[in-house]
């Protein structure tokens, strides 16, 4: 086994993008953050040092981390937080994955600074199932926000409104030349005529799914989230936030004279405010030396689908197929063990008038729920308490198997829009075999959820609109080639099916990755227990685990 060993020191850098300075939380003073780059099968020793005023914790987004949940990152599910001062060696292997993954903070929202590609390549001398590219050029979406995204979540969450938006998207931390005073801030994208180029694409925006497309270029489709699927060519392409997307880019035969704009810019389906800029990077051919350089190069800008075009959104994902191939095959559970109906979608809480300005409708606060449980963060870590046998008042095992109010889920919205808190956990046998439906609601107006699983992947089986059917739906499952992921948008008004295997001992956090969606509550976690036998077994924690 390699090991491969990084160090992250966690310090504050003054970053400028839109004429504006500020000081951010970065890694090792990089914004974006450096890239992690191992081989499948590799072992992975990442230190952290944390030498800035806040609390840390990183998530190595997607990986499966087989037994070893202690790695995992999310703060207060898996460990404490790295305190000022301190530091925690993430240290696992990657066992059975290959390709575009990513890292960010899991606490709060300060993975809008702290994100960066990990990237596994497959085992020395197995190729790609398609011809090797000549590069291989990670590109990362993010959210540029002029203020600190720390005071603009806690002053959302006093209030109980909706927190300001972004001022910017960014492509691999620039904003590009369709903003003021950004267009020194532009990602360039250098290639040669008649080459093909991988693009690792990632979606790190906090509350942003993202259209994206490159001017007068075809896209060919060949991975998600980390798993190859069935290729495929389109002009244009949706990523929500978690989400990982390889595309083969096969640049033109002959040096045009022109160059091409790519541009990223919100699919949107709810009600409230979002920033609706767009982010432009150059696609720019590299005419050498010995060819007269060509003056007054045209300029092609992409046209992306309408901001609420869920046709153009529920095409695309209905494309999206594993390649299901005898080396890389689609193992989806096909006999289920237990199947959970899950309600996902915004609510209200109620917000104490004296003391705050109550934003919410009605003078309550935004809430978001899973079966109308808004997770309340424990003061310690979950995974560690379970182990230790000291979850006594910490949380219950009893998450609802069904929602806890029946409505018609995308019709009106029921009388009662409060939602119940808790701090709960669905407690699965080990190896156990589950089918979720999560269905999205109409409480505050219906709106598509990114919704991500730490320590597995899902097959989604099924999708559609409105209310799932449990007598005509699930004829229509795919159970022979469906994509593989760890992130799936639940779409607006409609509901997803999802199928794994919970063969990973240990606490598995599940959340809205619409980072406002997580801070209203939209979270949960399973705690899948240890089997039998000695590898069925959570391993044991690492000496320098934090402390609350
Ligand atoms: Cu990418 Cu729990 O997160």
């Amino acid at each position: 086994v390699t090991t491969r060993h990084y160090k992250f020191n966690i310090q504050m850098k003054n970053v400028a993008r839109l004429c504006h300075t500020k000081s951010m939380v970065t890694v090792n003073g990089k914004f974006p953050g450096p890239p992690v780059m191992a081989r499948e099968g590799d072992r992975l020793l990442i230190e952290v040092v944390n030498h800035v005023p806040h609390n840390i914790s990183i998530h190595w987004h997607g990986i499966r981390q087989l037994r070893s949940g202690w790695a995992d990152g999310p703060a207060y599910i898996t460990q404490c937080p790295i305190q000022t001062g301190q530091s925690y060696v993430y240290n696992f292997t990657v066992v059975g994955q290959r390709g575009t993954l990513w890292w960010h903070a899991h606490i709060s929202w300060l993975r809008s600074t702290l994100y960066g590609p990990l990237i596994i390549l497959p085992k020395q001398g197995t190729p790609y199932p398609f011809a090797k590219p000549y590069k291989e050029v990670p590109i990362i979406f993010g959210e540029w926000f002029n203020s600190d995204p720390e005071a603009i979540i806690s002053q959302a969450l006093q209030t109980g409104g909706g927190p300001n938006v972004s001022d910017a998207y960014t492509i691999n931390g620039l904003p590009g030349p369709l903003y003021n005073c950004s267009a020194k801030d532009t990602f360039k994208l250098k290639v040669k005529p008649g080459r093909t180029y991988l693009l690792r694409l990632i979606n790190a925006a906090l509350n942003d799914e993202l259209f994206f497309s490159i001017a007068n270029h075809t896209l060919k489709i060949v991975e998600a989230d980390a798993i190859y699927v069935k290729p495929f060519e389109t002009e244009t392409l949706v990523i929500t936030p978690g989400q990982t997307t390889n595309v083969l880019l096969k640049t033109k035969s002959h040096f045009p004279n022109a160059s091409f704009f790519m541009t990223a810019r919100p699919y949107v389906t709810g009600q409230g405010t979002f920033d609706n800029s767009t982010v432009a990077g150059i696609l720019k051919y590299e005419i050498p030396s010995n060819i007269p350089h060509m003056k007054k190069l045209q300029l092609f800008k992409p046209s992306l689908p309408a901001l609420n075009d869920t046709n153009f959104v529920t095409n695309f994902t209905n494309k999206l197929r594993s390649l299901a191939t005898p080396q890389f095959p689609a193992n989806v559970p096909k006999n289920v063990n237990k199947r959970f109906f899950f309600t996902i979608g915004l609510g209200t809480s109620p917000c104490d008038k004296k003391n705050q300005t109550c934003q919410g409708p009605n003078g309550t606060k935004f809430s978001a729920s899973v079966n109308n449980v808004s997770f309340i963060q424990p003061n310690t870590a979950l995974l560690q308490a379970h182990y230790f046998g000291q979850s006594n008042g910490l949380y219950s095992p009893d998450f609802p198997i069904n929602p806890l109010h029946w409505f018609n889920y995308t019709g009106n919205p029921p009388n009662n829009t409060m939602v119940s808190n808790g701090t709960k956990l669905m407690v699965l046998p080990f190896n156990t075999s589950v089918e979720l439906i999560m269905q999205d609601t109409s409480i505050l107006g219906a709106e598509s959820h990114p919704l991500h699983l730490h320590g597995f992947n899902f097959f989604v089986v099924g999708q559609g609109f409105g209310n799932f059917d449990p007598n005509k739906d699930p004829n229509n499952f795919n159970l022979v080639d469906p994509i593989e992921r760890n992130t799936v948008g639940v779409p607006s008004g409609g509901w997803v099916a999802i199928r794994f295997l919970a063969d990973n001992p240990g606490v598995w956090f599940m959340h809205c990755h619409l980072e406002v969606h997580t801070s209203w509550g939209l979270k949960m976690a399973w705690l899948v227990l240890d089997g039998k036998l000695p590898n069925q077994k959570l391993l044991p924690p690492p000496a320098d685990l934090p402390k609350c």
